[in-house]
């Protein structure tokens, strides 16, 4: 069945929340957390390996009913029992949305038009789990004899960002194998990494759920041809797999059917890593690791499935960022993570969450009249501090923001952690708290700093603090723990998708461009400019001069 469709403004948590907004705009936190003590251990959820602090929020307890009022008058609880059992909920493109069932227990039973997919699941990731072995152990070698040394993941968006960033985030767990990623259909980019490579030991892992991708099949095709240049043809099978829905494209390509890896039209690229897209993963830090990842994940949805709202760290976080969006009108999001390791992350999630709630219409085909999907960006701290982090202290805009942290480091180097988690710290209290005239000025008596300059600087030193920040403290960084995270960003993408009353799973705003890229691609080739409005004329004329 599919998901219903109500307009979440008219429900009356949304009124309430509106009333209760007209106080709380000016509520300052540092009162809140001066009036209750017990503020942090109210408004945390401690869960496995994961400790959410949510407590600097500008929020109290009655924000957080109405919140979850509004989470039950839109009916999440039915949405998620359907979510997870397959039903039709991406109606525009008329799939089951189930990449929790990549991750689910072999011995569940999920169905998909009346047949129960686990097996299928089971049977690729057995293909999956066999293709990694012979290569990391080098039984498996290429057209010379030699192991594999090299991996090149081709592909872009779904097909390149969730590998990509877990390739880099789970490094410190990785094998042998020299991996990289080519996507952007600039040749400068295939060219550059090819430099890097040896035709002999190197496999090509092309990614493509449709094949149809303009990028992946440039890639593809100029990355065999520098191929070919050192092997022969029947040599292709062996140095290039597939991994795509779309059987009869990938062995038009020359690809050996034993190299095809299968993936179902109900895994949306953005939450394909658990499919076979995660193949470079797996052949990266090995099949058994790609499993942990699939099991942390497991766990999360288990979490999302059965815990109460109150408790549940996905809803909860997905209501926080509503409250901020649709009530004080923030536009963005920054998600800021402690450890170099998840440098990708936040571009990772660009896609996850602006693909799916970058949208408009509502699951009735009628505009919204409310906001919806978030922008999202972020970087690792501290660097990140030495950048943009001027703006989130002390700009004009409101920009709540996840700070992910680990309570140990993998290397283990205590001086460089206890560092980094004194800044991840300091960096959520100094936004909270800011910094008073009173506190500035006493620095300046401090630091004898003269009447007429301190009169001068007193307001440009002065924080006002009471910005919003999430803190998520993990234990530690392991396939698990990387899978549940992903997870719970993934089930917060689709509460807010079932509130805002929008199709989160198509991305039908990506399609336009692409179509016309191919038309101007013709104009270019054959020289004929075609009547574009007089910009895109001008510039068109202007690069054919070249
Ligand atoms: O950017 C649009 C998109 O369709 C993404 O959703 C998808 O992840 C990407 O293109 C790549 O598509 P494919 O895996 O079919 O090559």
């Amino acid at each position: 069945m599919a998901l219903e469709s109500l307009n979440p403004s008219g429900t009356v948590a949304w009124q309430n929340l509106r009333t209760h907004f007209e106080e709380m705009q000016y509520a300052s936190m540092q009162d809140m957390f001066a009036e209750d003590a017990s503020r942090a251990e109210k408004f945390h959820i401690q869960w496995n390996d994961f400790l959410v602090d949510y407590s600097k929020n500008n929020i109290n307890q009655e924000t957080l009913n109405h919140l979850l009022a509004l989470a039950e008058e839109v009916n999440l609880k039915d949405a998620i029992a359907k979510y997870f059992a397959g039903d039709i909920i991406n109606q525009t493109e008329n799939r089951a949305v189930l990449h929790t069932a990549l991750r689910a227990d072999s011995n569940e039973e999920i169905k998909v038009d009346g047949k129960n997919i686990l097996p299928e699941i089971s049977a690729v990731k057995n293909k999956m789990k066999l293709f990694t072995d012979e290569i990391v152990t080098g039984k498996k070698t290429g057209f010379s004899g030699k192991p594999f040394t090299d991996i090149v993941n081709i592909g872009i968006g779904g097909s390149d960002l969730g590998p990509v960033m877990v390739v880099e985030a789970l490094q410190y767990y990785k094998n042998h194998l020299n991996v990289h990623f080519v996507s952007n259909v600039d040749g400068d980019h295939v060219n550059e990494v090819l430099k890097k490579l040896n035709p002999e030991t190197t496999l090509f892992v092309i990614v493509s759920k449709t094949f149809t991708t303009q990028e992946t099949l440039s890639n593809s095709e100029t990355i065999r041809n520098w191929f070919l240049q050192s092997a022969k043809l029947e040599d292709v099978a062996k140095h290039f797999v597939a991994v795509s829905t779309n059987v009869q494209k990938v062995t038009e390509f020359g690809i050996h059917p034993d190299n095809i890896f299968p993936m179902w039209d109900w895994v949306g690229g953005r939450f394909s890593l658990w499919s076979a897209v995660g193949l470079t993963i797996s052949l990266a830090v090995g099949f058994d690791n790609f499993q942990k990842l699939l099991k942390g994940a497991n766990q999360m949805d288990d979490h999302f499935k059965t815990t109460p709202f109150d408790k549940n760290i996905p809803v909860v976080l997905a209501l926080l960022s509503v409250w901020y969006n649709n009530f004080f009108g923030a536009e963005s999001e920054a998600l800021i993570p402690y450890t170099q390791y998840l440098e990708k992350f936040a571009s990772y999630l660009q896609q996850g969450i602006m693909e799916s709630n970058g949208k408009s219409i509502d699951r009735d085909g009628n505009p919204v009249n409310y906001q919806t999907g978030t922008i999202i960006w972020g970087e690792p701290g501290t660097n990140s501090q030495h950048a943009f982090f001027q703006l989130i202290h002390q700009g004009t805009k409101l920009i709540p923001t996840d700070f992910i942290g680990f309570v140990h480091s993998l290397h283990g180097n205590k001086d460089h952690h206890d560092k980094l988690m004194s800044n991840f710290f300091a960096q959520t209290e100094a936004l909270l708290n800011g910094k008073s005239a009173e506190q500035v000025s006493a620095e300046f008596t401090k630091q004898g700093v003269s009447e007429e300059k301190a009169a001068f600087l007193l307001p440009f030193k002065v924080f006002s603090g009471n910005r919003p920040t999430n803190t998520i403290l993990i234990q530690k960084l392991t396939p698990e723990s990387l899978g549940a995270l992903i997870a719970l960003y993934e089930h917060k993408i689709f509460v807010q998708g079932v509130i805002w009353n929008i199709f989160s799973y198509d991305q039908w705003g990506v399609e336009l461009g692409k179509q016309l890229a191919n038309s101007i691609l013709d104009e270019i080739n054959s020289g004929n400019v075609k009547p574009h409005d007089s910009s895109t004329n001008f510039l068109l004329n202007f690069y054919l001069k070249k």
